[in-house]
């Protein structure tokens, strides 16, 4: 027995008696719905508020159905308003708000409530490795109406391919996306964002996922000092890159031993009161899964000797120094040029008469003044 609403009631002129008015309403699952029935030339009639079961959730005020998440907020000549709090997908239907008079009037609110998507899951197909491809997949389990996913890399949207499933009231919507990825990707940030209308317009729910690309090593050494000279310490340091991180770092001097004072310890190389037979080519090596890395190192001890050579090289720094400032000189020239140039073009007026056909015009219109011209600039860089 479910009676069509009742539409005149839209409009009540007078002698149209009592009515009851009513509208539909949205909510969020978990979020606070009012139902509102408004009353038009109200004489004391009984109101009564039944849910889509047809169960009278107040009678004329008085509460009938024994479920505290309504609430009766107001009950005045002008309206009868409850409050649904924590609304759940099972609250939807028509809710009747009904005014018992000779002639019965009632009229149907419908509540629809919405489900908001929660933070996307985002998982990896397989391990992605540089030069590869990458397949991520985004998966919202509920979410009404379906959510809508979207992917974004770096503030620019990727294309991706969604499908969605319905489980009675509620849809699963998943998404995947796949682009080529290098080394510089790791660590790189991707964002899958999930909305519909049950969330706050211009709210989304986000999760981001950060690549992780393998890649094969690379090595480089540094030293603690450039000069190294008979009786110094020195550090070599090796840096690795590589995913995964290479786990053994092997040092070696081209096809001869490590000095037996060297101390090597992970990434540095300590070699203690140096001599010149530690010259040689010292090398750190590096592997992974995904391939193989070296970098050398040429150790030259320079003995007292060499010191005095090394004075005698003082006037080439002169001489570089010199050149350096002639250089300097040349380019201040040069740029003392340009800037005359400029000024010398700097500015000047512009004759674009279009449509002007005869000399005379044109010349009139040029002499006329500069009204109707344009004043150009240009400059010369
Ligand atoms: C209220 O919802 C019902 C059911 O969805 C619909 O038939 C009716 O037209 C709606 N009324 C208004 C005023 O939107
Ligand atoms: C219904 O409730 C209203 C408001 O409390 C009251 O004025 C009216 O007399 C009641 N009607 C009946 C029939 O009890
Ligand atoms: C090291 O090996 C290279 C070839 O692998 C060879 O030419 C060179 O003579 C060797 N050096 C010494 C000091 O054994
Ligand atoms: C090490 O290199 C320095 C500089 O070239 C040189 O003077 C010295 O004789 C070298 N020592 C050995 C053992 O090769």
């Amino acid at each position: 027995l479910t009676p069509a609403p009742h539409l005149s009631c839209l409009c009540p002129g007078p002698g149209a008696g009592q009515e009851v008015q009513t509208e539909n309403v949205t909510v969020a699952e978990g979020g606070v719905a009012e139902i509102t029935c408004r009353l038009h030339q109200y004489d004391g009639s009984i109101v009564v508020i039944q849910n889509p079961a047809r169960q009278t959730l107040f009678f004329n005020g008085t509460r009938a159905l024994k479920d505290e998440r309504f609430q009766l907020e107001e009950f005045s000549p002008r309206r009868v308003r409850i409050r649904l709090s924590d609304a759940r997908l099972e609250d939807e239907g028509g809710y009747f708000c009904q005014l018992y008079t000779e002639d019965t009037h009632h009229q149907i609110a419908t509540l629809t409530v919405l489900v908001a998507p929660e933070n996307p899951v985002v998982e990896v197909r397989e391990q992605a490795v540089e030069g590869g491809e990458v397949e991520l997949s985004c998966l919202v389990p509920r979410s009404r109406p379906a959510a809508v996913l979207r992917w974004y890399r770096d503030r620019k949207e990727l294309k991706g391919v969604s499908s969605g499933q319905e489980n009675g009231k509620v849809w699963s919507v998943a998404s995947t996306v796949r682009f080529r990825v290098d080394r510089k990707d790791d660590g790189g940030i991707v964002i899958c964002e999930a909305q519909n209308q049950a969330l706050p317009a211009g709210h989304s729910k986000q999760t981001q996922y950060v690549l992780d690309v393998q890649y094969s090593p690379t090595a480089r050494i540094h030293a603690s000092q450039a000069v190294v000279r008979e009786g110094d310490t020195l550090v070599l340091t090796c840096a690795v890159s590589g995913n995964p991180r290479p786990n053994q770092i092997r040092w070696n001097r081209g096809n001869e031993s490590l000095p037996e004072r060297a101390e090597a310890v992970g990434e540095t190389l300590t070699l203690p009161g140096l001599v010149s037979a530690d010259n040689g080519t010292y090398t750190c090596e590096a592997s992974n899964k995904h391939g193989h890395a070296r970098a050398l190192y040429v150790l030259v001890v320079y003995d007292p000797g060499a010191v005095v050579e090394a004075q005698t090289s003082v006037p080439y720094a002169i001489v570089g120094g010199i050149l350096a400032l002639l250089v300097f000189l040349i380019i201040c020239v040069l740029v003392g040029m340009v800037w005359c140039s400029v000024r010398q073009k700097g500015s000047y007026l512009t004759h674009e008469a279009s449509g002007l056909d005869e000399q005379g015009e044109a010349r009139e219109a040029f002499l006329n003044g500069s009204d109707g011209h344009k004043r150009k600039e240009e400059f010369f860089i």
